[in-house]
């Protein structure tokens, strides 16, 4: 019988209570069908709640984290870190965005249109992390995109997941496991995305309107 190692919840479930779902994955533990348990998109009260309802720790809870999207770092990954879980951070390359490669003029297609990270005025704002990506990943003889990975596991208790479309970026994300980031570059990482404050669609288009008004 096959076993999986890891069974995730997707997203909290608005109608179907944890307990419930909790005793289900107890029962396919039991069963014997997979060894851990995991969560996703979970903030920390709605974790320690899934550990009750499991009655033994969720193992693992992935939610987004990159270079402009930190707030997993406020309770989620010191939660993981002292009760040794894992975080799981997902879109690590903000969708493609961190690897340099799209601007105002060349946006992707597709859902990514809907990912706020894109708007253009998000794309302007992201630009110092950009550039400092760049500057690192040349010091490396690598990619930005790479750098970028490498930066998402710099703390313990972190594992990142990037997305790929090709064996070479497949192959480019895997290598990135071996890049080691200096003190110094990881400060400097810190500090230009902490700058970073998106833009929501609704004030974009605010802005957008302001700079027709003012021409
Ligand atoms: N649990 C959840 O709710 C949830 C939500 C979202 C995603 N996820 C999971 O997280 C994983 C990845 O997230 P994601 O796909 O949203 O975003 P991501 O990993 O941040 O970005 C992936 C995209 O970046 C580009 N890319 C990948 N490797 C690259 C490289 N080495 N160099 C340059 N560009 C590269 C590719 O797009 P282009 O080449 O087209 O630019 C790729 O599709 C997936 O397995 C997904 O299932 C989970």
């Amino acid at each position: 019988m096959e076993r999986a190692e890891l069974y995730q919840l997707h997203w909290p479930n608005p109608v179907v209570p944890l307990s419930s779902t909790m005793a289900g994955m107890r029962d396919a533990q039991e069963a014997g069908l997979v060894d851990e348990i995991g969560v996703s998109n979970f903030g920390l009260e709605r974790w320690r709640q899934a550990d009750s309802a499991l009655q033994a720790p969720v193992i693992s809870n992935q939610v987004p984290y990159n270079l402009l999207q930190r707030t997993a770092e406020r309770d989620l990954i010191p939660f993981a870190q002292a009760e040794d879980r894992l975080i799981l951070a997902y879109s690590p390359l903000a969708q493609g965005l961190l690897s340099g490669r799209y601007t105002q003029e060349n946006l992707p297609g597709g859902l990514r249109r809907a990912n706020k990270l894109f708007i253009p005025g998000n794309i302007r704002r992201a630009q110092p992390v950009l550039e400092a990506l760049r500057e690192i990943a040349a010091a490396h003889r690598v990619t930005p995109a790479q750098i970028a990975l490498a930066w998402t596991v710099r703390l313990g208790r972190v594992a990142s997941i990037p997305g790929a479309k090709s064996v070479w970026q497949l192959e480019q994300n895997a290598e990135a496991a071996d890049i080691n980031l200096s003190m110094d570059e990881i400060q400097v990482l810190d500090l230009v995305s902490r700058t970073f404050e998106p833009l929501t669609r609704i004030r974009s288009i605010a802005e957008f309107g302001l700079r027709l008004i003012s021409r």
